[in-house]
């Protein structure tokens, strides 16, 4: 019985991440190239954070949600990034259990958040756009708050109810997880104790949490597009459309990626693609939603401006 008892806690003590193999000389390129992408996605989201809490011109609920999904996004790539720049310096490649689930946890639950945030912001243009009479009273404050710890309540319990089934997975053989992150796919694949209840919890809670909110998208932007079309003036519908154009892309960015991921049958992905679009939707997408915005858009740009002015002024 003791025995037993002690063979079932080593049994899932600890998994092995194979993340990309053995990659020799390209490790330490690899190490640098992404060390790069990760301080410049906190850089660039953090600056956005500040420059949004910062400018009083921009406190409208378009730039709040803006910020928030900044902040988002530093959480949700230093979930990830810190454990992937390791894996390119130590040779010692396991996880522990405990390890592994928090990972799983934080990063179901900030992905999902992502999704309901990216939801929020199209709803927040699809008012602006085609309500903008009734906009202000709509969006106000309290709204926006409303909507933004939605959001994060949403998606730290559904992280919770999938994250809350794992410990059914029995893992009693090996523990390899092949790829750089605790990935529930690989995690499903080790289970010996295969319980369709629990993988079809899984999948139903993991479609809920992004397709949800990515139907309210395309709904919202139908709207919004059909709206933009109906405006006579070609300059007005340039201006309509440009305050939702950086929002449209940093969705198709996003959910692109998701959407090749689980659309491609499994068995024609092959795991070097799998992590190559898992790379791209957790480490490189953040690092692009605070270029699209500021490059885009004459607000953001023209707060970064002031905020460079007013510290050249004072030195
Ligand atoms: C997040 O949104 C709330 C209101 O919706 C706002 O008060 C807060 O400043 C925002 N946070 C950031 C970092 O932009």
């Amino acid at each position: 019985m003791a025995h037993m008892q002690w063979k079932n806690e080593t049994s899932i003590t600890k998994f092995i991440l194979l993340g990309f193999g053995n990659l020799n000389e390209f490790q330490i390129l690899l190490f640098v190239l992404f060390l790069v992408i990760y301080v410049l996605t906190m850089a660039g989201n953090l600056l956005i954070v500040a420059l949004v809490v910062a400018d009083q011109q921009l406190h409208t609920p378009m730039y709040f949600f803006l910020g928030n999904l900044s902040f988002l996004e530093t959480c949700y790539t230093s979930v990830i990034a810190p454990r992937l720049l390791a894996g390119f310096l130590v040779e010692d490649r396991t996880m522990s259990y405990r390890d592994c689930i928090t990972q799983l946890f934080f990063f179901g639950a900030l992905a999902s958040i992502e999704c309901s945030l990216l939801a929020v912001m199209a709803y927040d243009r699809y008012l602006a756009i085609c309500n903008p009479l009734r906009y202000k009273v709509m969006m106000n404050l309290r709204v926006c708050l409303l909507l933004v710890s939605a959001s994060w309540i949403t998606g730290f319990s559904a992280s919770a109810s999938v994250v809350g089934m794992v410990p059914d997975l029995n893992f009693c053989g090996p523990k390899e997880i092949n790829n750089f992150f605790c990935d529930m796919e690989e995690l499903l694949k080790l289970s010996c104790a295969k319980s369709p209840l629990v993988e079809m919890t899984i999948l139903v809670s993991c479609s809920l949490v992004s397709l949800v909110p990515f139907l309210f998208i395309i709904v919202s932007y139908v709207l919004i597009l059909s709206a933009i079309l109906r405006i006579a003036s070609s300059a007005r519908r340039q201006k309509a459309f440009s305050t939702c154009a950086s929002h449209l892309l940093v969705v198709s960015l996003y959910y692109g990626t998701i959407i090749i991921m689980y659309m491609t049958p499994s068995a024609e992905l092959s795991p070097g693609f799998h992590k190559a679009l898992s790379l791209m939707y957790m480490v490189v997408t953040p690092m692009f939603n605070p270029i699209i915005y500021s490059l885009r858009n004459q607000e953001v740009k023209g707060a970064f401006r002031k905020v460079i002015m007013q510290n050249l002024g004072m030195i």
